[in-house]
């Protein structure tokens, strides 16, 4: 499932992201990526671990937990660091697949990733170029939102970045590992909680279908989630 959502940021949280990371400090975009991809990626991205890097990973995280949407599809158990790159100058990301595992550095905490994300900083019309191309059996999906949109897909998807021949497009990428590992589990469950909700605003919480769906929600959750 690819799943877009709206307004993660507010016009002002994304102006605030911005002219955190603005100055940088930029490093090569290649510092975090596996072997393949970094034979493919040209980019920049804010160095990690930088005050740059963290201030603006606490607002993206902030914005997140407070997106309903976004919760109830991802079912996050653990999220990879954001990460806040720039392409520019004819910059791109050639066909990739995201490594499987990350290992968060200076820890021992280890991260598959089921869900990658990218959540946009400029417009569309701030640059040309610079489609996110995500692949799978339906086809080729494009991808170009406007800033404060996300978009989620599975990680195993191969996907890359179009070049960006005028403007710099500026994006906030990340992993998560899922409670749910599997992406048709988990699709099942956003579908059957989207349902609940619209059923619940159309017929009241105390609606005995309601109540009877929602116990089947968190039957299925129990039975495939890890936490
Ligand atoms: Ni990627």
């Amino acid at each position: 499932m690819m799943l877009k959502i709206e307004n993660v940021l507010t016009r002002a949280e994304v102006d605030q992201c911005r002219a955190t990371i603005i100055d940088g400090p930029w490093v090569d975009g290649n510092e975090t990526s596996g072997h393949q991809s970094a034979l493919a990626k040209k980019n920049e991205q804010i160095a990690q671990g930088s005050d740059a890097a963290n201030e603006a990973n606490a607002l993206v995280m902030d914005a997140l937990g407070g997106t309903p949407e976004f919760v109830a599809a991802a079912l996050p158990l653990k999220v990879y660091m954001p990460m806040f790159n720039r392409y520019a100058g004819g910059q791109t990301f050639g066909n990739h697949v995201d490594n499987a595992i990350r290992q968060v550095r200076g820890t021992d905490v280890r991260i598959r990733s089921d869900l990658s994300c990218t959540l946009f900083l400029t417009d569309p019309d701030e640059y040309d170029g610079g489609e996110l191309i995500v692949e799978d059996l339906f086809g080729e999906h494009k991808v170009k939102l406007a800033a404060g949109d996300m978009v989620l897909y599975p990680a195993s998807s191969l996907h890359r970045v179009t070049p960006v021949t005028r403007g710099n497009r500026i994006s906030c990428v990340f992993w998560l590992q899922s409670m749910v590992r599997e992406n048709a589990a988990r699709e099942h469950l956003f579908r059957l909680d989207s349902s609940i909700q619209q059923l619940s605003a159309e017929k009241g919480g105390d609606d005995p279908l309601v109540v009877d769906l929602t116990n089947l929600y968190h039957n299925l959750l129990r039975r495939w989630a890890d936490s």
